[in-house]
């Protein structure tokens, strides 16, 4: 690897790289569609429609992603585990949005840093499944794949991967999109609004031990206010950057959407401004990472227990040949109390290639169980604790927790258990909507974003000596 480290430069083309080139690897998790002719067309077809999301933004990114390397920044990834047509309205993507700039001024309070907002939205349709059928009630039938892919219906019809799916995902990505880009810049967005629905949740008996930090931004808001700092005339307050992404699992889709920026004349993912290869997807060889190496994005990549440092090494260096900061974010996911059996060996490989990356945690997919009522879910504590040990590890490593990776909805949700608001056991029955894995509701993802804040605050204060306490 070299040491390239310029925000402005774009890595050059990826050697032998061509957008189709990954149908030549091995490809898992992805469907067998049955009509060729029906899928061509619809590939065609899509190959026609204009990008969502434009080369300078994916740009853009990439040099914010950078500074977040550097430990000049924090990364706020969020979203539905699985988009779904059945939810989808505006409401819902308001909702998230709306969660999703909460967190973000709590943690802004918390980092002293721009925080960098990443949708897990507009494009959040394929999932990779544990096994390939699923039995219920003694049938046997193919698992749901997400909305992109078959329908979720226990019907063999349903369960036919349908190349029409991608149109569908296509237009409800652009119509979120718009409506995202609407909020971003139409006044939703306004720091000083956000700030009054921050007071809104500490204002609840629950929530009082989060007051003192919600005054303190209060505090903030006002003397910006005193002073003449208002949306009015500093524009920046009454806008936001919001960035989109996604698994990039279904292929054929993501081929279509790849696009030439006419800045550089490289491929760029047209389907989203980051995109990720998921836990299952992430052989060195496979058809994953081929199309991935390839495109410009911000690309993430999930690391899990069954990580090996060989394997990290040889993606770092497909994925980012030219060292570029921004360019990789490593989303740790290993599950609370095993974070201190991967990371430090996972570190050591980043260091030892003198990689530059963004390390970020995702809580949530490491932390599945089965309740005793018989849901998937996450207890809260387990996702607290996984973030505090992702932290300590940091700490003690002498490198940068970039980031934060959450399943949340905006709506009320009972899929993750505890919070403030206690969601038990008997409780998940009663609003139990996801598609696929249990999502953070409103008031659970407010709640972390405060204690991700606190150990923020403690990684500028106290040089983190209290987090290696806490996960000890
Ligand atoms: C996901 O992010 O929804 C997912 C399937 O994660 P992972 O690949 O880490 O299991
Ligand atoms: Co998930």
């Amino acid at each position: 690897m070299t040491t390239q480290d310029n925000r402005t430069a774009a890595a050059p083309a990826a050697q032998g790289w061509t957008k189709a080139g990954w149908r030549a690897y091995p490809r898992v998790q992805m469907p067998d569609y049955t009509d060729p002719a029906a899928l061509q067309a619809v590939e065609a077809q899509l190959g026609k429609f204009p990008p969502l999301v434009f080369a300078g933004e994916v740009r853009r990114l990439k040099a914010q992603l950078a500074d977040v390397s550097r430990g000049k920044g924090f990364l706020l990834q969020g979203g539905d585990c699985a988009e779904s047509f059945a939810e989808f309205s505006a409401d819902n993507i308001r909702d998230t949005f709306k969660v999703m700039l909460q967190m973000a001024v709590v943690l802004t309070w918390g980092a002293q840093m721009p925080v960098i907002k990443v949708g897990r939205m507009a494009g959040q349709f394929a999932k990779p499944r544990s096994a390939p059928t699923e039995v219920l009630g003694g049938v046997e039938l193919p698992s749901y794949r997400g909305d992109i892919i078959n329908g979720f219906d226990f019907t063999p019809e349903a369960r036919i991967p349908d190349p029409q799916r991608m149109l569908a995902a296509y237009t409800q990505a652009a119509a979120s999109l718009n409506l995202l880009r609407a909020f971003s810049t139409g006044g939703y967005a306004d720091m000083h609004r956000v700030q009054s629905w921050i007071a809104d949740f500490v204002g609840g008996p629950e929530a009082a031990k989060y007051r003192e930090v919600a005054d303190r931004i209060g505090d903030a808001m006002a003397f910006m206010a005193a002073a003449g700092v208002t949306a009015e005339t500093a524009h920046d307050l009454g806008q936001v950057d919001f960035y989109t992404s996604h698994e990039s699992l279904l292929l054929e889709y993501e081929e279509a959407l790849a696009r030439t920026d006419s800045t550089t004349g490289l491929p760029v993912a047209g389907s989203g401004h980051m995109i990720w290869i998921g836990d299952r997807t992430r052989q060195p060889d496979g058809a994953h990472v081929e199309f991935a190496r390839g495109v410009q994005n911000p690309i993430g990549l999930k690391t899990g227990p069954t990580t090996t440092a060989e394997d990290l090494k040889v993606l770092m260096a497909k994925l980012n040949p030219e060292n570029e900061a921004g360019r990789l974010t490593l989303i740790a996911r290993f599950g609370a109390g095993k974070v201190g059996d991967h990371l430090p060996r996972l570190v050591k490989a980043v260091q030892e290639e003198g990689a530059n990356v963004v390390w970020s945690c995702d809580p949530m997919h490491g932390n599945t169980i089965k309740s005793a009522t018989g849901y998937k879910t996450r207890p809260f504590d387990s996702v607290l604790r996984e973030v505090r040990e992702f932290f300590a590890i940091h700490k003690a490593e002498g490198t940068v927790p970039g980031g934060v990776h959450f399943e949340m909805t905006g709506q009320d949700v009972t899929e993750c258990t505890g919070g403030v608001r206690a969601v038990t056991d008997e409780d998940l029955s009663d609003r139990y909507h996801t598609a696929c894995d249990p999502r953070l509701n409103a008031s659970q993802s407010l709640e972390l974003a405060f204690l991700v804040a606190e150990e923020l605050r403690d990684r500028r204060q106290n040089g983190g000596a209290s987090q290696q306490a806490k996960a000890g």
